[in-house]
């Protein structure tokens, strides 16, 4: 049931690791709206997943790039360019890594050398992704570029550790960036802030099953999935939403707005009987 709503666009995804992965949905979704792709991700991550798959399936070019590194940006880019001989007219920035979570070392007790290389990973890449486009002016006027975030940059949830603050930061770039990109080029940046979803980083986190089940409880519609996200992800994509831009976008079936529900309200009066 393809619109053709990316019809002629290029788009570059970052992310892709695993059929799990929100990236990957993303990849085939805009490839079944008629979008031109590159795929990227970091080169050990080329080697553990099965990215290769995706590539033939949706006939798209892998191009490695480690996210934190300039020079890599800076040459998929070009290849980019080249490839498509054109200018690109989305991106999506689906990354994040937390070595201290992965390593079960506390909030309070971090190793600030993993934290460093945590937030280079998760968010400081994101400015690099969007700096390295600028310098090439490698974007199309209006072209949308987009980060996946979570409610933990707003709201505690303790199990997601130094994630919060890289999530924070992440958000805190959308805005920036936004504002220098939209006046040079009216180019979009926005982050998408998701339900907990099962993938590979999400189930990194802690007593990710309980988070998942209690999200669910709480929010109306349920959680967001992986393809309801690359759903959402197409419409900030298209020429739909030109004038979107510089937002944290909750796309949660309802979680950010809620308090109480009926069906936790339940769940928790049980556990106390
Ligand atoms: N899964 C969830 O519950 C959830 C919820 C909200 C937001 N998010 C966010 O969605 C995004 C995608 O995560 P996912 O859940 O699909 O998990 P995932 O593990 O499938 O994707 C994370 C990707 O980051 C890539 N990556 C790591 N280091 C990199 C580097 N140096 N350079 C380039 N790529 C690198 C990995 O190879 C992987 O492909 C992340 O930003 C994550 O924080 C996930």
């Amino acid at each position: 049931m393809s619109n053709q709503i990316l019809k002629g666009k290029n788009g570059i995804i970052f992310g892709a690791l695993d059929e799990k992965s929100i990236a990957w949905k993303v990849a085939e979704l805009s490839n079944q709206e008629g979008a031109n792709l590159i795929l990227t991700n970091a080169p050990i991550a080329l080697r553990m997943g099965t990215i290769n798959k995706l590539s033939e399936s949706i006939n798209a070019p892998i191009i490695p790039a480690d996210a934190t590194s300039m020079d890599d940006l800076t040459q998929l880019y070009s290849s980019a360019l080249n490839h498509f001989s054109g200018k690109i007219d989305f991106v999506l920035h689906s990354i994040g890594m937390s070595v201290n979570v992965r390593k079960g070392k506390p909030y309070y007790n971090q190793n600030y050398d993993w934290t460093k290389k945590g937030m280079d990973v998760s968010a400081m890449s994101f400015h690099k992704t969007i700096k390295a486009a600028w310098d090439l002016d490698a974007l199309n006027e209006y072209a949308s570029i987009l980060g996946l975030s979570y409610i933990a940059a707003q709201r505690v949830f303790n199990s997601y550790n130094d994630m919060a603050d890289n999530k924070a930061l992440l958000e805190s770039i959308a805005r920036s960036f936004g504002y220098h990109y939209g006046l040079k080029k009216n180019v979009r940046i926005n982050t998408i802030s998701q339900s907990p979803t099962l993938t590979t980083a999400g189930s990194g986190v802690s007593g990710f099953d309980g988070f998942y089940r209690f999200a669910n409880d709480l929010s109306p519609l349920g959680n967001a999935s992986a393809e309801d996200c690359a759903k959402y992800c197409i419409t900030l994509f298209s020429d739909y939403t030109r004038k979107v831009t510089m937002q944290n976008l909750f796309h949660d079936g309802g979680f950010s707005s809620m308090g109480m529900s009926d069906k936790v309200m339940e769940n928790y009066t049980k556990s106390l009987k």
